[in-house]
């Protein structure tokens, strides 16, 4: 097989998986590397698995409730183990559809571990993974790929704690927090970002008694402090601990479980002592051992640095993803991932939208937003207009039996432009896409109302969040 490219990618997750393939649409010859299963965390570890668990989380929920929807359901069992071993077929089908792509579009895989040598080669060798889940490459040998362009999109892996180490058994991190043998009895789960609360959401709903630590003053910090808000209400009225402004001060591992010292938000110190700790303060990401030096990419507080053209600092070498800057999005790879290859095909324009990216945290209430919060708004000089409806008053909202939360609108007064949305509820993930779209192609508020959106929807608290912002809504 030829070991020249026009194109080698580094990891196949969902910036290098999508990379690879537009390159190869583009006509170009394309290498992808990786050294675990093909889809990358997104599709082995994280986004896809977390999702069919917190589908799971949603049954487990609902059940008891179902009596009042006319369904008598018998005894209930729980069995969070089976959940995690249906989200791992739920990504094994993943990996096997981006291995399907690769054929399709006649992308070579090449299994182990990529490492630049500075020439413009790539050495591959096998026996090593990044460092998250089990995983290893089917079948990799010892290889050099020659290439005209490299893109790194190598990825993150989950960051520990100095006073608290992720041991894969008593202290996890997400990677093992994904595929329980059985739900813990209790769990403590330090950050209250979206891989905290998401995960909080399944072990709850799977009869742990979860306890939330959060160093800031609120859940989901940089959402919309009233989203924080109505997702901290509703964790609390289910049981979970969330404290917020608590500083960990000191852990004990044992063999029974963990022994955490906290202060809370007062200033009074707390112990709790759990069987399992989640330890989810963010991710690293993934630059050791590339030979990053030797071919002369710069790299700057551990990420890769690189221009809006998707470049690094050396000569025909990109990079993508979560190795370049926060935020660590999926779909955020996936578009630089597409720019690299049309920029790598010459097309100039090339490049994404940094300004319009989809936030989204698939809790019980999910909260999504895009663009400016009202605070931020008001911080960058806007004369703002906020228009907020609760699902409450929605009538497809209350056929479902889901009213928390809301959808919330920022309007610049001046011209009406859509600074930004954020909505807590059901569905919220889905109905942030109109949002998207509508700033995408830069609509007003007003034009996001005169829309007629179907009745009974959940899309139709857009339209009188629009309203509202405008000061005429019907519905409140
Ligand atoms: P994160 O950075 O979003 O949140 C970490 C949280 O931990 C922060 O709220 C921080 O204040 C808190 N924290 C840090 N040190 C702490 C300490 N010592 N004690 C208590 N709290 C502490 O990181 P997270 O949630 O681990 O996610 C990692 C990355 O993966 C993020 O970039 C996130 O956007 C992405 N991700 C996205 C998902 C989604 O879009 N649904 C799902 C999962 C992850």
């Amino acid at each position: 097989m030829a070991d020249k490219f026009d194109v080698v990618v580094i990891g196949s997750g969902p910036g290098g998986y999508v990379a690879a393939i537009r390159a190869a649409q583009l006509g170009m010859s394309v290498a992808c590397v990786e050294a675990q299963e093909l889809g990358g965390v997104c599709n082995n570890w994280g986004c896809i698995p977390t999702k069919a668990l917190l589908e799971s989380a949603k049954y487990a929920r609902k059940v008891g409730g179902l009596k009042d929807f006319g369904i008598q359901v018998g005894d209930v069992t729980l069995d969070l183990g089976q959940a995690g071993k249906r989200a791992g077929k739920v990504a094994t089908s993943g990996a096997k559809g981006v291995a399907y792509l690769f054929k399709k579009n006649g992308i070579e895989t090449v299994y182990g571990w990529a490492r630049l040598d500075g020439n413009g080669k790539v050495d591959v060798e096998p026996g090593k993974v990044p460092g998250h889940g089990e995983g290893k490459a089917p079948d990799a040998k010892k290889r050099t790929l020659e290439a005209k362009h490299i893109v790194i999109a190598t990825g993150s892996r989950p960051r520990s704690l100095p006073i608290l180490k992720i041991d894969g058994d008593r202290v996890w991190s997400s990677d093992q927090a994904v595929f329980p043998e059985k739900a813990p009895e209790t769990l403590a789960v330090i950050g209250a970002g979206a891989v905290g609360m998401e995960f909080a959401d399944v072990y709850d709903s799977f009869g742990t008694k979860v306890t939330v630590i959060e160093a800031l003053d609120r859940v989901l910090p940089s959402e919309d402090p009233e989203a924080s808000a109505v997702v901290a209400k509703s964790y609390r009225k289910r049981g979970i601990d969330v404290l917020e402004g608590a500083r960990l001060e000191k852990a004990d591992v044992g063999k029974d479980g963990v022994t955490l010292t906290v202060k809370d938000a007062d200033g009074k110190q707390q112990e709790l002592k759990v069987e399992r700790v989640l330890v989810a303060v963010g991710r690293a990401p993934i630059i050791d051992d590339l030979g990053l030096e030797a071919a002369g990419v710069k790299t700057e507080k551990g990420f890769i640095v690189t221009d809006e053209k998707m470049r690094t600092s050396a000569d025909g070498i990109y990079a993508i993803g979560d190795v370049t800057k926060a935020p660590l999005l999926a779909h955020k790879a996936s578009h630089e991932g597409v720019a690299a290859a049309e920029h790598i095909a010459g097309d100039e324009h090339a490049g994404i939208d940094y300004g319009n990216i989809p936030y989204v945290t698939y809790c019980h209430p999910e909260v999504a937003s895009c663009g400016l919060t009202e605070e931020k708004a008001k911080e960058a000089g806007h004369d703002v207009q906020v228009g907020t409806f609760p699902f409450s008053a929605s009538g497809r909202a209350r056929t479902a039996g889901e009213t928390e939360g809301f959808v919330k609108i920022v309007r610049d007064k001046k011209y009406g432009e859509l600074l930004g949305a954020t909505i807590v509820g059901p569905s919220a993930s889905e109905l942030i896409g109109e949002f998207i779209v509508g700033r995408h192609l830069e609509t007003t508020v007003e034009e996001m109302d005169r829309a007629m959106h179907p009745h009974p929807t959940l899309s139709e608290s857009i339209a009188e969040a629009a309203l509202a912002a405008l000061g005429h809504a019907i519905h409140i």
